[in-house]
């Protein structure tokens, strides 16, 4: 049970300090918008290769981007240990994956949350993990949709199936309130932004929800 805090809702004029109050957490989500895929813009690779000079935690690159064929081993070079890209922005997924793997990242695929995983279920083992959303992508502070679970629970047991070892990660609306639904149907890693960082103690609340997400899955 791993807890990759977003730092989407962190303050942007100080992210070295605000990557540095979460030393608990797993990875570093950093979420990079183009302002095309998604109505929203955020960093591209200079700034999180600064990001990632600025810690030793990893980071994991989610990338709400266009063209992600061609920008993302980009990522990999800017010292990203895991890089997600969409499918739906993707032409050459199992390319894509291998390349990512082949410079040395963790390859990680995203689904927005009305796209199906079923036409994928083939390529589980060119994937270090599954992202599946449950918010639309774009923006930190919305709310979780529950409509998502069946899907995770799907994924789940095609990757049990598989016998793959492809982490299942969720992102979107995290918190104390949902991730206990979100482990109970078989995700194994939570991005969480706005419950971290509007925490008065943002280190103790990743402590807190990986707490919550162990016992839903041990229960
Ligand atoms: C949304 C991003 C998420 C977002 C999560 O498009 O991919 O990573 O920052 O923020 P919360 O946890 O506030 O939904
Ligand atoms: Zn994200």
């Amino acid at each position: 049970m791993q807890i990759t805090p977003s730092i989407l809702n962190a303050d942007f004029a100080a992210l070295g300090a605000e990557v540095a109050r979460i030393p608990s957490a797993d990875w570093i989500h950093v979420d990079v918008m183009d302002n095309h895929f998604v109505p929203n813009l955020t960093f591209g690779p200079t700034m999180v290769e600064a990001i990632s000079r600025s810690t030793s935690v990893p980071l994991d690159a989610h990338l709400m981007i266009e063209n992600a064929d061609r920008e993302a081993p980009a990522y990999v070079e800017a010292g990203c240990g895991s890089v997600t890209f969409h499918v739906e922005a993707t032409k050459a997924p199992v390319r894509l994956a291998r390349e990512i793997r082949a410079k040395g990242a963790r390859a990680s695929m995203a689904l927005k949350p009305a796209t199906p995983i079923e036409p994928y279920e083939d390529m589980l083992a060119e994937l270090d993990m599954v992202l599946l959303m449950t918010v639309e992508p774009g923006f930190g502070g919305q709310k979780f949709l529950d409509l998502v679970l069946p899907k995770i629970r799907r994924a789940r047991s095609m990757m049990d199936k598989h016998g793959v070892e492809t982490w299942l990660q969720v992102d979107g609306g995290v918190s104390l309130e949902t991730i206990e639904r979100c482990a109970e149907a078989g995700a194994d890693v939570f991005v969480a932004g706005s419950a971290v960082y509007s925490a008065d103690d943002p280190d103790a609340m990743v402590n807190a929800l990986r707490d919550k997400a162990v016992s839903a899955s041990d229960a």
